[in-house]
């Protein structure tokens, strides 16, 4: 039988996974909206609870129902003692995202949730991933640098609670905005690698800790979620603005891709990174430093516009927000868990639409191996 022809898309770009009312892109134009409403309006005026309700559930939240969203979430922040003391088990040098989707895989035998046809097992799975993301964050940087967890203090907003967790104080109101408004601007973003996955494995109607733990991994690789990480990496080791340009030119002549830069989708800068920068501005209007992190990143987005606009690569999310994260006293290493607790929200939400009309994921593929080979004995191979 003939082979039928087939053309294979690389990274599957341009081609839609699935129908989604969820967020919306236009890369030309750099918007990104939650369910029609521009993200840096929502980053601005509302909380990344509300966020979170906005794209699980379709419409901002009225009072009565924010209020109870909020309790319900803020009564299931805590972990349970069999969860801390696996966790006191993994290997101090494990970097956290892998913490983080180990506890969330092992959360699905504290919590079954198989049953994922039952209303009231999908909202409970929900509530319980996004209250508990930010406790098994912060109780895996303490126990990684030999410290006690500091149990949540539910008399905190969900962010300051975090916060808390880490440092066993209240952040003061600005740092307390960012970090939400962090939480919000990655909330959700269209079909991106993570939410694939996350769509994949719901459409074996796997439990939603097997699909929240399949996006961690996913999220976790450089090219995604993992590059926050690395800008700041690259910052530091440029180290002040003068070296900028020979250290971009360099990267540039060997063909290696500037971390925090270009996007699938934006052929602009991405709004995300733009709402980043005002806050970074804010943040180090008050240094005197000559060559501030901020100042080196501003001249690598320079010399990148300058040498790359022809490939129209400009600034993503992952480029400032490790900048304003770092600013804050956050530990690199926490940069993509951070990024991980504002996407639960996205991920559920595309599970929860996913169940909605759901068919198993099962892509076809081009196939350029050998057929009928001959079954060669041991002694007889070389
Ligand atoms: C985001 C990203 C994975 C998108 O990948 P993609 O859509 O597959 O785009 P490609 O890797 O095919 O890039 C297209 C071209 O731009 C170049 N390019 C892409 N990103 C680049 C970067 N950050 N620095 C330098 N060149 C880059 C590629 O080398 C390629 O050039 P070519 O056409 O001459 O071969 C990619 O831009 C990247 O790796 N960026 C750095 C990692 C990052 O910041 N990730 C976070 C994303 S939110």
């Amino acid at each position: 039988m003939e082979e039928r022809q087939m053309e294979v898309v690389p990274g599957l770009a341009g081609i839609p996974a699935a129908e989604s009312a969820i967020s919306y892109v236009d890369g030309e134009k750099g918007i990104l909206e939650y369910r029609g409403i521009p993200v840096e309006a929502l980053a601005e005026k509302s909380t990344f609870l509300e966020v979170a309700y906005l794209l699980l559930f379709g419409k901002l939240p009225a009072e009565s129902e924010y209020k109870k969203f909020k309790e319900d979430i803020t009564y299931h922040t805590r972990l349970k003692v069999k969860i801390l003391r696996m966790m006191e088990l993994l290997p101090e040098n494990g970097h956290p995202m892998e913490y983080l989707q180990s506890v969330v895989a092992a959360m699905g035998m504290y919590y079954p949730a198989r049953d994922v046809m039952n209303q009231e097992t999908r909202y409970w799975s929900v509530v319980r991933l996004i209250a508990k993301m930010p406790t098994i964050v912060a109780a895996c940087e303490r126990l990684r640098h030999g410290d006690a967890p500091i149990p949540p203090n539910n008399e905190l907003s969900f962010t300051a609670n975090f916060y808390y967790m880490l440092f066993e104080k209240a952040p003061d109101s600005f740092t307390e905005k960012i970090i939400d408004a962090m939480l919000i601007l990655h909330a959700d973003h269209t079909m991106n690698a993570s939410t694939f996955s996350a769509r994949v494995v719901g459409s074996t109607l796997a439990d939603p800790y097997t699909v929240v733990s399949s996006a961690i991994g996913t999220l976790s690789g450089p090219l995604h979620g993992g590059a926050n990480e690395k800008v700041i990496h690259m910052l530091k080791e440029i180290g002040t603005k003068e070296n900028v340009r020979p250290y971009i030119e360099g990267m540039i002549e060997r063909h290696e891709k500037i971390m925090g830069v270009g996007h699938r989708v934006y052929k602009t800068k991405d709004p995300r990174a733009t709402f980043l920068q005002t806050y970074a501005h804010q943040l180090f209007k008050n240094n005197s430093d000559k060559s501030t992190i901020l100042e080196i990143a501003e001249e690598v987005e320079k010399v990148a516009n300058e040498k790359l606009a022809s490939k129209k690569l400009y600034p993503n999310v992952d480029f400032y927000s490790g900048i304003v994260l770092q600013e804050i006293g956050i530990p690199t290493e926490l940069f993509t868990p951070i990024f991980a607790m504002g996407r639960v929200a996205g991920w559920l939400s595309h599970w929860l639409e996913q169940l909605k009309t759901n068919r198993i994921y099962r892509p076809d593929q081009k196939y350029t191996g050998l057929r009928n080979q001959r079954y060669m004995p041991m002694g007889e191979r070389k």
